[in-house]
């Protein structure tokens, strides 16, 4: 059992320790470990902070640098935050032509948020994608399931306002 008073972090709370704790205990003699723990820790604090990765490690009693290679290396884990809302900016040819970069600009500077980053109050998330399939309508940005084709960086404040 990993030492349950080691892990501490703002948005990891006592029952979520005791969650990771069931976790690591119904997985620790399983071969290849270290991805079913993180993907099931990380679905219960909702992201991978560093403290959480260092508690899975000392569970697993796995050097940590080797759980934080694996965490950083597949796309599905991630060591930031989310957002409530995940924006997604198309960045393929058809959506570049037609002027994304001015919108996905308008969104970083409106709302202080890069290209995989958080806002600071968590409202949303910032994801550049390849080629989101909707070429005739570009340039697109779909935020959560809502796809708004045509838009132009004036558009950015009153489309994203809908979403709190
Ligand atoms: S290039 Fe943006 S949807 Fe295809």
């Amino acid at each position: 059992m990993a030492a349950t008073d080691k892990l501490q972090h703002p948005d990891v709370t006592p029952e979520m320790i005791r969650e990771i704790d069931d976790i690591i205990e119904s997985q620790k003699n399983a071969p290849g470990a270290v991805i079913p723990v993180l993907r099931m820790s990380q679905d219960v604090v909702g992201y991978l902070p560093v403290e959480v990765i260092d508690y899975i490690s000392a569970g697993l009693n796995i050097p940590s640098s080797d759980v934080y290679g694996v965490a950083t290396f597949y796309s599905l884990f991630s060591l930031t935050p989310k957002g409530r809302h995940r924006i997604r900016a198309c960045l393929g040819t058809a959506c570049y032509v037609k002027g994304i970069k001015e919108v996905m600009g308008r969104i970083s500077k409106e709302f202080d948020l890069e290209v995989g980053g958080t806002t600071e109050d968590r409202r949303f998330s910032l994801e550049a994608v390849r080629c989101l399939g909707a070429c005739g309508l570009a340039p697109v940005v779909v935020v959560d399931q809502d796809t708004y084709g045509g838009i132009s960086a004036d558009q950015v404040s009153g489309i994203l306002e809908k979403y709190e």
